[in-house]
């Protein structure tokens, strides 16, 4: 972080309390809806022929834009919806957000081992209706094991992290990749994505909900 004390500290102020709430308050959200058909047409953008590294997300994410000051489907919560082509790992990689899954198509495991080894006894198998977690830092990579692909909704808590500015990704696996998830680090919490890929997949994915 960049800062310096030479002309004080001119961004910090003291103000009656009730003014402070009324800092706080955040504009109510209307109710979202995001359709299915919409989410797969989205989804439809990811083929085997555009995956840049075997780390990279093929995520669709829900928003909801009246939230203000940050981002997600509800304050502090993100879904996403994440297709893993079959024969895929998406390799091992770790956050201090959590992650809990409902497996909706496919099968396959997840494997959860500090050291990034796929070992049997770290497995979690998974099938269709099946929900598993990967608790915050725990080290996992996801492999899908069946002929069709298989689809997970996240749920993740990283928009509360983001907004404390306390969000740490270390993804891919491996401590060259630590980062601190605050603006003008990476661009995404994949340290081998650039601003350039972001671009062309948020040009390409976007759809507004027409309900
Ligand atoms: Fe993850």
């Amino acid at each position: 972080m960049e800062w310096t004390n030479e002309n004080g500290f001119d961004w910090c102020e003291i103000v009656d309390i009730d003014t402070f709430v009324g800092r706080l308050l955040q504009p109510d959200t209307r109710p979202a809806k995001w359709s299915g058909d919409d989410i797969r047409r989205a989804m439809g953008y990811f083929n085997e022929e555009n995956r840049r590294h075997s780390d990279q997300r093929r995520g669709v994410t829900l928003v909801n834009n009246d939230i203000a000051g940050s981002a997600g489907a509800s304050p502090g919560i993100s879904l996403s919806f994440q297709p893993i082509l079959p024969g895929e790992t998406l390799d091992f990689h770790r956050h201090n957000y959590i992650a809990i899954y409902y497996w909706i198509e496919g099968e396959g495991y997840t494997v959860i081992d500090d050291d990034g080894i796929d070992r049997e006894e770290h497995r979690q198998y998974w099938k269709a209706g099946d929900v598993t977690t990967s608790p915050a830092w725990s080290n996992h990579a996801h492999v899908c094991t069946s002929e069709t692909p298989a689809l997970q909704l996240a749920i993740h808590d990283f928009p509360e992290l983001c907004y404390k500015r306390a969000m740490l990704s270390e993804d891919p696996d491996g401590h060259e990749h630590l980062r601190h998830m605050v603006k003008g680090v990476v661009p995404s919490f994949n340290a081998l994505d650039t601003q350039a890929d972001l671009d062309d997949r948020e040009e390409k994915i976007r759809i507004v909900s027409k309900g």
